[in-house]
């Protein structure tokens, strides 16, 4: 399963395995663990592939024959399966008639795989992929051509997939199926390529087709057909991609943070994919067992940055929805903090990197102590991903902007989806998992809808780009994503900031206040909005402006507010807090495109802080 590789393929007179290579390091950006190359020779299909960075691969390439005229190639950045030789892209099927490469989540491959070793199938990795290599095969095996063994078999496969495929014997064919995960094909001069993002055509060509869902192409030196599941051929216009290298390394966007924070309803599905099933439970693979939970008297929830706000909310959600005590640390404070621990305690530790020193070094403590671990953790493979007990990883795909964002929403998803797990093993009744999960499979529309308003948050920007100071504030939930949303204007757009939360106000902070300040008020909790209103009262009296971040029924703050942005509704609290992030985010972001600063590596920040 993995969701965030990179997928190259090129037919043609040029030398093939070149081509994909190159391909390849033009798709670096999207992270990598590991990487392979199939084509043919001598008629056989010959696969090569490293764990490691993609040089690794590349030490080879002086070996590859330079007169093959057709390659597939694949970076993996995996999210399932350890990065390794053998887990790494192309897989073969069962005869070696076929290899292929992969994009996404088959959902349904357990029970593929099932019926599969029951034919007598052996599997030589943990992947989907093989799985879906071995049904083309069987297909393949009967005598059909490629294109419709692939056919046959998407039309039994579950879930999102980019797939590539090439046969022994059908030597200038490469056949490729899309459903949900990024598929491109470039149109050349008697030659043709595909990839897993425009950046990796742009050398070759600039006429370039966006394959739909639910569409097979078939590309030849000549031609690419494409027709739909059943064979039926379809009519498709290319366009002309006019962007430079950079600009599409970005999809277009100027920034990967403005990237990053519109992959959010994609990676909302891309977390959830594969632990939801059809009847609203939650299957999270992985975790402790029942007796485990059953045993846990405290959580302690162990992070820095984003990832610590991230925390803040799994302590709402483990308080509040199962009534197991919570607490939130700094990594770098729980260190130091001689802190008392239980022998039944959990401690769950929140990193996106999973390289933190202050973070790793906390885990070593509990470990020390023998204090149960679990990782929540976006990049599969990091210190803290291998060295916790148990882990759940974020799907987010690599995050390159400094700026966390993409990576905080799948931390606060993976956090929901665990409270919802330990409540369905514990069988507690008073929490309601199918309702919470029938809205979590709405929540990637609703972020999209957040997603619009980015123009009344850049109307917003340019009222505000003058103010020295903002508060972010907030009460009960809507108080934790304040602090994100203030942590992302300071670090880019180097803007002073206070947050805390709204009843705080006047026990100090307040005193800041005069005319020109912005207030961000989160009001997505519909039960304590009459209180922020008397908050915003009292910064208005003093010549602030006061901004209401709400959702669509409010009419309490919605009149009280200079500036209001509605949110669509959805049933949680918490849900609704989590979509309040995105326009802030987007607001961070504006300000800092207005004041012309860096955005993607603000100054003195690092991505990655590995050092205490
Ligand atoms: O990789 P981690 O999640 O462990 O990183 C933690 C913080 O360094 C990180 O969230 C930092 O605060 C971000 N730059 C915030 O945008």
């Amino acid at each position: 399963m993995e969701t965030m590789c990179g997928i190259a393929g090129y037919v043609g007179p040029r030398s093939a395995v070149q081509v994909v290579y190159d391909q390849l390091k033009r798709l670096e950006y999207r992270g990598y663990d590991s990487a392979g190359i199939a084509f043919l020779e001598s008629g056989a299909i010959k696969v090569f592939k490293r764990a490691g960075k993609l040089g690794e691969l590349g030490k080879l390439l002086g070996e590859f024959p330079d007169d093959t005229h057709m390659a597939i190639a694949h970076s993996r950045w995996a999210t399932h399966g350890a990065p390794t030789d053998v887990n790494a892209h192309p897989h073969f099927d069962q005869f070696e008639q076929v290899a292929i490469i992969h994009n996404g989540i088959i959902e349904n491959y357990l029970e593929l795989k099932e019926e599969l070793v029951h034919n007598g199938h052996t599997f030589q990795s943990e992947t989907d992929t093989e799985v879906a290599a071995h049904i083309i095969g069987e297909e393949y095996a009967r005598g059909v051509p490629l294109e419709e063994a692939v056919r046959r078999a998407a039309r039994r496969l579950r879930g999102a997939y980019a797939l590539v495929v090439v046969s022994r014997t059908e030597r200038n064919k490469i056949v490729c199926a899309r459903n949900a995960s990024p598929l491109v094909i470039g149109l050349g001069e008697e030659e043709n390529l595909l990839a897993s993002d425009i950046p990796a055509l742009l050398p070759y060509t600039r006429q370039v087709l966006v394959l739909e869902d639910d569409r097979i192409a078939i590309l030849t030196p000549d031609e690419v057909v494409v027709t739909d599941l059943h064979g039926i051929e379809q009519p498709y216009v290319p366009m002309q991609v006019d962007w430079d290298i950079a600009a599409a390394e970005k999809s277009g966007y100027d920034h990967f943070m403005l990237k990053e924070i519109h992959e959010q309803p994609e990676v909302i599905r891309q977390c959830l994919a594969g632990r939801l099933d059809d009847a609203n439970n939650v299957r999270l693979d992985n975790v402790f067992s029942e007796h485990v939970w059953g045993e846990i008297d405290r959580v302690n929830f162990i992070a820095c940055g984003t990832s610590y706000h991230a925390g803040l909310m799994g302590k709402y959600l483990f308080e509040t929805l199962l009534r197991i005590p919570a607490d939130v640390f700094y990594s770098s404070e729980f260190r130091y903090g001689d802190p008392v621990l239980s022998p039944k305690s959990l401690a769950i530790f929140i990193s996106q990197s999973g390289e933190t020193a202050d973070s790793l070094a906390a885990l070593r403590l509990c470990k020390q102590r023998r204090i149960r671990t679990l990782g929540i953790v976006n990049v599969i493979g990091s210190s803290i991903a291998r060295e916790c007990d148990r882990v759940i990883i974020t799907q987010a795909g690599p995050e390159i902007s400094v700026a966390s964002t993409k990576a905080y929403t799948a931390q606060v998803i993976s956090l929901v989806l665990l409270a919802l797990h330990v409540a369905q093993v514990q069988e507690m009744p008073g929490v309601r998992v199918e309702e919470v999960v029938s809205q979590l499979k709405r929540l990637p529309g609703l972020a999209e809808k957040a997603l619009e308003l980015e123009p009344q948050v850049q109307e917003l920007a340019k009222k505000a780009a003058e103010a020295k100071l903002f508060f972010f504030l907030g009460r009960g939930v809507d108080a934790y994503v304040a602090l994100e949303g203030a942590l992302k204007l300071k670090e880019i757009a180097y803007v002073a900031t206070q947050e805390s939360p709204a009843g705080e106000m006047k026990h100090g902070p307040l005193a800041l206040v005069e005319p020109g300040v912005f207030a961000l008020f989160g009001a997505t909790d519909a039960a304590l909005r009459d209180k922020l209103v008397s908050n915003m009262k009292e910064i208005q009296a003093r010549g602030g402006l006061a901004v209401s971040v709400t959702t669509e029924e409010d009419q309490i703050t919605d009149k009280a507010a200079d500036f209001t942005l509605k949110l669509p509704r959805v049933n949680q609290n918490y849900l609704c807090a989590l979509l309040s992030i995105i326009p802030l985010q987007l607001l961070a972001y504006h300000l800092a495109s207005l004041k012309g600063l860096e955005i993607d590596q603000p100054r003195n920040l690092a991505k990655s802080v590995t050092v205490e």
